[in-house]
C-alpha cells in the first residue's frame, strides 16, 4: 500500500523527500515513527485506501495510456502531448481519435454477435437478423446468379429498350413502382419526417433527388467526370446484356437529363442547400408539375395513409420541381425508362453481384483522383457493408442483441448512479453563477429534474416491443436480390405503422451501438447509446475518477446544452447581461489565446459555446468526483502510471480526446482536440493544484473566467 503511495506521489513530492533524506540520524528516527503512526492511523480509519485497480480491464487501460502519452512532455506545459503526444507525433500512422477507435471496436463486436453460432429458433426476430447477414456475406452464391435476379426486376418494370424485351410502360406506373417497391426515386425524393416538437405528427417533405454526379460545368476536370460517369453506366447496361450502341445512346440521354435536372434547382437554393421548406399542397404542385401524377404517386409511396389532392406537403425547392418536370415533359418515353432503371440499378447496387460493385467502387475512387482528393478507403471489407445494411433492416433486433451482449444491467446501473451525480452536481452549482437570476436558475432547474435519460438503448430496444420486430412479411431467397427488396419493402411498412400509430414520444436518432451521444431539446431528453458507455470511457469496475473524467465529463456536457439558450444573444433578457458578456468574451479571449499546431486554424466565436460546453462541463464533474469521493471509500487507482486520482481524473478527461490534432473539420462546432483539452484545464484552477503547476505556465495562466 505505501509504496503504491510513493510511486503515486508527484514529482514535487518525490524532491521533498529527496531534502529529507539530508536531515539528521534522529529526525529520520522520529519521522519514521511518525510515518509509521499515520499508517497506522490510515489502516485503522481506511482499511482499503486507494488500493491499485487489477482487474483486466484496468490493466488494459493502462496499456493504452501508456503506449498514446508522452512521458516527456510537461502537464504543466502541454497536457495533450503528456496524455496524447505518441499517438499524434506522426510517427505511428494510427491517429484516428479515441471514439473512432471505439467505433471500430463496436463494429467487430457486431460481427462477433452475428457470426457466433448460436441456435436461434426458426422464425426468431434474431434468427432472421442472422439470416440476413449470413446471405448478405455469402458473395459465393450472389455472384453465382449473376445479372439474372435484376433482369427479373427490370422485367417487372416493363423492360427497357436496353435489352430490347420491351412493353412501352406507363410513365406515372413505373415511377410510382420504382418508388414505392423499389426505394428508388429518380426526379425527386418524398419521405416523412416527424415535426421536432411533440408530439411529432409526420410532414411530408419533397426534396431533390440524390445525383450521384456533381455535374457543374465550372467543375475541375469537368469533362473526365462526365467521361467516368458515362464509362460507369456502360457498364452497368453491359453487366445486364445491352446492345453498346443502344446502350451508348440511352446513357448518354440518360446523363444529359441529369445534367438538365440540376440546373433547374434554383439559385438561392444551390447557395443554401436545402435548409428552408415551403409549404404547399399536392393540387398546388401538380398544376406546378404536370408530368408527374402527384396523387397517385404519393398514395403509392406512403399507403396506407389517405392523401386527397388538399393534403399539405413540404417543398425544399418549387423551382427544381418546376424545372424537373419540364425536362421530363420533353424526354421520349423510351430514354425516361432507361434513365429510370439506370438510376435503379445504382440504388441496388449492395445487393448486386461483384461486377456491379467493383464498377461503383472505380466509380468512386476516380471521382476522387479527379477532384484531387486523397485516395480514401473504399475497399471497405465486406463484412461491414453487411453490418451496415443488417444495421437498416433490423435495426431493433440488433440493437438488443448488441446491447444485451455489451451493457449489462450493472454497466446500466453505474452509468446511471453516474449520470444522476452529475446532475446534482449541476444543479448544486447553478444557484451559485453570478450571472443568472433566480427565475433562470429556477427554470434550468425545472428542466434538470424533468429531463429523460435514455442509458444504453432506448425504452422500444430494453423492453422489446414485438410489433417493432416484427419481421413476419420478410421473405427469404431465392436471390439476395430478392431477399434486400423484401426487407426493404418491409421496412418501409414498419416506418409507416409507426408514423401511423399513436404519437411517439422521442425517436432515437443513433443506432444503441453507435459512439455519439446527443440532448434533444425539444423533447428534453439525453441519449447515452451503449456503444460509447465501453471502456475506455466507462466500465463499472473501472476506478470511479475514470468515469467521472471521461464518460462523466461527457454527460455534464450534454447537459451542458441546456444551458445554451441562455447564453446565445437575447437568450436570458433577465441575467446580469454585462457580466455575462464579460465571461463568455474571457472565454473566447482565453481560446484565442493557447496555441495551436502549425497549419490548423480555428474560429473561436464559431466555436463558442461548444467551448462553454466544455469548460462546464469539467467543472461539474470534478465537482461531482469531489462530492462522490467525500461519501465513498474504496476508490481506487490504476497501477503504474504515478497518478493520483484527482490526476487521473484529469488524464481520462484527456485521453477522449486524443486524436489528430489537424483533421479539423470546418463545419464542427467543437474546437480541434488540443483545445478541447488546454481550454477547460487551464482555466481550473484546480488541474493548477493537483499537478503542481507553478503560476505563470501554460496550464496554469494566472487568471481564470468565471463562466461557471
Ligand atoms: C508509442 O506507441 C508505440 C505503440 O503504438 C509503443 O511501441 C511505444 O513504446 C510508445 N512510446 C512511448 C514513449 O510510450
Ligand atoms: C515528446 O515530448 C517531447 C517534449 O515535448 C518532445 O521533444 C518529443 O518530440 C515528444 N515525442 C513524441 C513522440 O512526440
Ligand atoms: C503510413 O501511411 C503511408 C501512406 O498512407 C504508407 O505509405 C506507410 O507505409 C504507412 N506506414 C506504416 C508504418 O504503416
Ligand atoms: C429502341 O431504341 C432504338 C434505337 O435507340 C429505336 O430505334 C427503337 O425505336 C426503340 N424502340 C422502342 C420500342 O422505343
Ligand atoms: C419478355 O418479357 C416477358 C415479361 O414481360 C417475359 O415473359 C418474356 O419471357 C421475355 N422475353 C424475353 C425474350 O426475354
Ligand atoms: C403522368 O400523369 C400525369 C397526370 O395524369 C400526366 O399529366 C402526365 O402526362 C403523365 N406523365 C407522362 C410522362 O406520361
Ligand atoms: C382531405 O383530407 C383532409 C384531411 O387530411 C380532410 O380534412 C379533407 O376534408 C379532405 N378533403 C376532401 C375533399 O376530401
Ligand atoms: C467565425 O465564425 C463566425 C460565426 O460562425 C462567423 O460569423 C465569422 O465570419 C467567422 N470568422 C472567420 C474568420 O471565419
Amino acid at each position: 500500500m505505501e509504496t503504491v503511495w510513493t510511486q503515486q506521489g508527484p514529482r514535487e513530492e518525490w524532491s521533498n523527500r529527496r531534502t529529507l533524506l539530508g536531515l539528521g540520524l534522529i529526525s529520520v528516527l522520529l519521522l519514521s515513527l511518525l510515518i509509521a503512526f499515520s499508517v497506522l492511523l490510515f489502516y485503522t480509519f481506511y482499511t482499503c485506501g486507494p488500493g491499485p485497480c487489477e482487474h483486466p480491464v484496468c490493466l488494459e487501460l493502462v496499456a493504452s495510456y501508456l503506449t498514446t502519452r508522452n512521458a516527456s512532455a510537461l502537464p504543466c506545459i502541454d497536457f495533450f502531448s503528456f496524455v496524447c503526444g505518441n499517438l499524434s507525433s506522426g510517427w505511428t500512422n494510427d491517429s484516428r481519435s479515441v471514439l473512432q477507435v471505439l467505433k471500430e471496436k463496436n463494429q467487430n463486436r457486431l460481427r462477433r454477435i452475428l457470426e457466433a453460432s448460436v441456435p436461434w429458433s426458426p422464425g426468431s426476430a434474431e434468427e432472421k437478423t442472422v439470416r440476413f447477414y449470413k446471405a448478405c456475406m455469402d458473395t459465393e452464391a450472389i455472384d453465382a446468379s449473376g445479372a439474372e435476379p435484376l433482369t427479373q426486376v427490370i422485367e417487372e418494370l416493363g423492360g427497357w429498350n436496353i435489352t430490347g424485351n420491351w412493353t412501352l410502360p406507363d410513365f406515372n406506373h413505373t415511377l410510382k413502382l420504382l418508388m414505392s417497391q423499389y426505394g428508388s426515386f429518380p426526379f425527386f425524393k418524398a419521405y416523412l419526417r416527424p415535426q421536432s416538437r411533440p408530439p411529432h405528427m409526420p410532414v411530408i417533405q419533397i426534396v431533390q433527388p440524390e445525383f450521384q454526379i456533381p455535374f457543374r460545368p465550372d467543375q475541375k476536370n469537368y469533362l473526365e467526370i462526365l467521361r467516368a460517369y458515362l464509362s460507369y453506366l456502360k457498364q452497368l447496361g453491359t453487366f445486364l446484356g445491352g446492345d453498346q450502341m443502344v446502350l451508348l445512346e440511352h446513357v448518354s440521354v440518360s446523363i444529359s437529363i441529369s445534367s438538365n435536372l440540376l440546373a433547374a434547382k434554383s439559385l438561392d437554393q444551390r447557395k443554401r442547400e436545402g435548409k428552408l421548406f415551403q409549404e404547399t399542397t399536392i393540387a398546388q404542385l401538380q398544376e406546378v408539375a404536370p408530368s408527374i401524377d402527384w396523387l397517385s404517386c404519393l398514395r403509392a409511396i406512403f399507403s396506407p395513409m389517405t392523401l386527397n389532392s388538399s393534403q399539405s406537403v413540404m417543398v425544399d425547392d418549387l423551382e427544381y420541381i418546376r424545372g424537373m418536370s419540364q425536362v421530363i415533359g420533353q424526354i421520349t418515353r423510351s430514354y425516361l425508362q432507361s434513365h429510370m432503371i439506370l438510376g435503379l440499378v445504382s440504388t441496388l447496387i449492395p445487393a448486386l453481384d461483384s461486377n456491379f460493385q467493383n464498377a461503383q467502387r472505380n466509380l468512386r475512387q476516380r471521382l476522387q483522383e479527379l477532384a484531387g482528393q486523397p485516395p480514401s478507403a473504399f475497399n471497405i471489407p465486406r463484412w461491414k457493408k453487411c453490418i451496415e445494411e443488417t444495421g437498416t433492416f433490423f435495426e431493433p433486433t440488433l440493437g438488443a442483441m448488441f446491447v444485451q451482449e455489451t451493457f449489462s444491467h450493472g454497466s446500466r446501473d453505474a452509468a446511471t448512479q453516474l449520470f444522476s451525480e452529475i446532475q446534482n452536481a449541476l444543479s448544486r452549482h447553478l444557484i451559485r453563477l453570478p450571472w443568472m437570476d433566480e427565475g433562470s436558475q429556477r427554470e434550468v432547474q425545472v428542466k434538470l429534474s424533468q429531463i429523460k435519460v435514455e442509458m444504453g438503448a432506448s425504452e422500444k430496444i430494453l423492453k422489446p416491443d414485438p410489433v417493432k420486430q416484427d419481421y413476419h412479411n420478410i421473405k427469404f431467397g431465392p436471390s439476395f436480390l430478392q431477399t434486400f427488396l423484401s426487407c426493404s419493402r418491409s421496412l418501409r411498412e414498419r416506418t409507416m405503422r409507426s408514423f401511423l400509430g399513436p404519437p411517439h414520444s422521442h425517436s432515437w436518432k443513433v443506432p444503441p451501438w453507435e459512439v455519439n451521444a446527443y440532448y434533444s431539446m425539444s423533447d428534453n431528453v439525453v441519449v447515452f447509446p451503449a456503444g460509447l458507455l465501453q471502456p475506455p470511457l466507462f466500465y463499472p469496475d473501472y476506478p470511479s475518477a475514470v468515469n467521472f473524467g471521461a464518460a462523466g465529463s461527457m454527460m455534464a456536457h450534454e447537459l451542458m446544452h441546456i444551458i445554451n439558450q441562455y447564453l446565445v444573444p437575447g437568450g436570458c433578457p433577465a441575467c446580469d447581461i454585462p457580466t455575462l458578456h464579460g465571461e463568455l468574451l474571457c472565454l473566447q479571449q482565453h481560446y484565442e489565446s493557447l496555441s495551436l499546431p502549425a497549419g490548423s486554424t480555428f474560429n473561436s466565436s464559431h466555436t463558442l459555446l461548444e467551448n462553454a460546453a466544455d469548460t462546464g462541463a469539467l467543472v461539474i464533474a470534478m465537482q461531482a468526483y469531489r462530492k462522490w469521493q467525500q461519501k465513498h471509500t474504496g476508490e481506487t487507482i490504476l497501477p503504474r502510471l504515478g497518478l493520483s486520482p484527482y490526476q487521473l481524473f484529469y488524464q481520462s478527461y484527456a485521453q477522449v480526446m486524443c486524436g489528430s490534432p489537424k483533421l479539423q473539420n470546418t463545419q464542427d462546432l467543437h474546437s480541434p482536440p488540443i483545445l478541447r483539452v488546454h481550454g477547460p484545464l487551464s482555466n481550473t484552477p484546480t488541474f493548477a493544484r493537483y499537478f503542481n503547476c507553478p503560476r505563470g505556465t501554460p496550464m496554469n495562466p494566472g487568471n481564470h473566467c468565471q463562466l461557471w
